[in-house]
């Protein structure tokens, strides 16, 4: 059904040149479950429905936009990689992708452990309940006063990623008279796939510590020497958004090399490896991520091969997926607005968002999916390129996709896939307020992250 016929655009035929975006195959009204979180389906109408509750409603009670987390997915997810791990290995859900107190209690039921970077992701999971030995602490500059909350409410590991951290960690434990579980994040020399702003494990960058020129075996000699640190392991984290499993091999390949040294220097076997995050997810119908048992499969035969042929036990794997737990369970839901049609080129449909609630096109050139929600359309597909309001010709949130020709203004369309580093990476720009996260589950919806008000942005504002 059609909401309206309003002819918003060229039609693709007969604007783009053969072969250069080809429409695609599929029904636009399909939705691919690559994509689209588990509970996402049409209802008989064709509107979208999430967690049992069509998207109309939801925007009329929640407004847009607004990002809509399905939770029971969410749930899912987690347990997955728990299961697929088991109970001889750890899962960190790294909070840098999406952190808030609900999604800490869920953490908590489905047995996850959580990994922050800040003092205020740190914050946010004490608040919410989780138990300080269930946190690791991650950064490359972690303050003091960081250091000292960390160490004070006695932090499960924290992983040092400079020498001056070493020492800095050092002092800071015996300072407060305690010893504090720590890794070493060491950098393995792995070019991973990926964009580069986030690819973490090639030497030339701010993160860990090299194994090359034996920059990690210093590290672990200081870590093993100085009072106040009790390291437990070592710790690898490739980059973000990584399919090809090869990298991760090279990297536990690496990992368990060192820790064959470490036990022929100081004839101790290190109890812990943590491979880190990074795990791809779906954004578009051509991605193909791989499940958390074949993860699961493939860090653990490598591990379990390398230290074999290395003669050492097999330390305790922990892994820290932050994207591929959180990134598929929620989308964006966006009011169509102004729409600009250019000939011979594509259409202009700016939403009521943009890069302030999705930075990800802008910044890493990523790709993402969008869907018309509202309703279903049989008008042939129109290539377009979905902008928000901000100032700035930059603010893309879907560089080239296709939606059905009849897009009109008022009508509802949906990116896919937006758990992961959106609201996370929100920001003010324009003073736009920042969205809410509305969890949906068993036809009950509710905020768990608040829309932003001009009262919240003038409060900020004192004068
Ligand atoms: N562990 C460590 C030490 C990390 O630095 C990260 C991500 C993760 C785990 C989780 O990675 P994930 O599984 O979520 O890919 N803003 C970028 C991603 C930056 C990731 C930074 N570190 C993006 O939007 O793609």
């Amino acid at each position: 059904m059609s909401r309206s016929a309003h002819p918003a655009g060229p039609r693709h035929a007969d604007v783009y040149p053969e072969g250069h975006y080809t429409a695609p195959a599929t029904d636009l009204n399909e939705l691919d479950p690559k994509v689209w979180s588990r509970t996402v389906t049409r209802d008989a109408d064709g509107a979208l429905t999430v967690g049992g509750i069509e998207v109309a409603r939801l925007a009329e009670e929640f407004g847009t936009p607004a990002y809509f987390l399905d939770e029971s997915d969410f749930r899912a997810r987690c347990r997955a990689w728990a299961d697929a791990f088991g109970a001889d290995a750890d899962v960190f859900y790294a909070g840098k992708a999406f952190l808030s107190r609900a999604v800490v209690r869920w953490l908590q039921e489905e047995g996850l452990n959580l990994d922050v970077c800040s003092g205020g992701e740190l914050a946010t999971a004490l608040d919410a309940g989780m138990p300080a030995e269930r946190i690791a602490f991650h950064g490359n500059n972690k303050t003091v006063a960081e250091i000292e909350r960390a160490v004070e409410t006695g932090v499960g590991r924290i992983v040092l990623d400079s020498f001056q951290e070493i020492a800095r960690v050092s002092h800071i434990a015996q300072r407060l008279g305690t010893r504090q579980r720590v890794q070493i994040r060491v950098t393995v020399g792995v070019e991973a796939h990926t964009h580069e702003f986030i690819a973490t494990a090639h030497e030339d960058q701010k993160f860990g510590i090299a194994l090359a020129d034996g920059q990690a075996a210093e590290a672990v000699r200081r870590a093993l020497t100085l009072d106040g640190l009790e390291l437990v392991g070592i710790h690898s984290h490739i980059g973000s958004q990584i399919f090809d499993m090869a990298g991760f091999e090279v990297s536990a390949r690496r990992v368990v090399q060192l820790l064959a040294e470490i036990r022929d220097e100081h004839g101790v076997e290190l109890p812990e490896i943590d491979l880190g995050g990074g795990l791809g997810i779906a954004y578009t119908s051509e991605d193909d991520p791989r499940e958390p048992h074949e993860i699961a499969k493939a860090l653990s035969d490598i591990v379990t091969r390398e230290c074999e042929s290395a003669g050492l036990r097999t330390p305790r794997i922990s892994v820290e997926p932050g994207r591929a737990i959180v990134g598929p369970t929620a989308f964006t839901l966006y009011e169509v607005g102004t729409i600009k049609p250019l000939e011979g080129l594509r259409t202009y449909v700016s939403v009521d968002g943009g890069m302030s609630d999705n930075i990800r096109t802008a910044l890493y050139d990523a790709e993402y999916s969008v869907a018309l929600v509202s309703r279903t359309s049989e008008a042939e597909p129109m290539l377009v390129r979905v902008v928000g309001k901000h100032c700035e010709s930059g603010d893309i949130v879907v560089k080239d996709a296709f939606l059905p020709a009849d897009l009109a203004p008022g009508d509802l369309i949906a990116v896919p896939a937006t758990g992961a580093y959106c609201r996370s990476m929100a920001s003010n720009y324009n003073h736009a307020l920042r969205p809410p996260v509305v969890a949906v589950r068993d036809g009950q919806a509710r905020v768990i992250v608040r829309r932003e008000t001009e009262e919240d942005l003038l409060r900020l504002d004192v004068g």
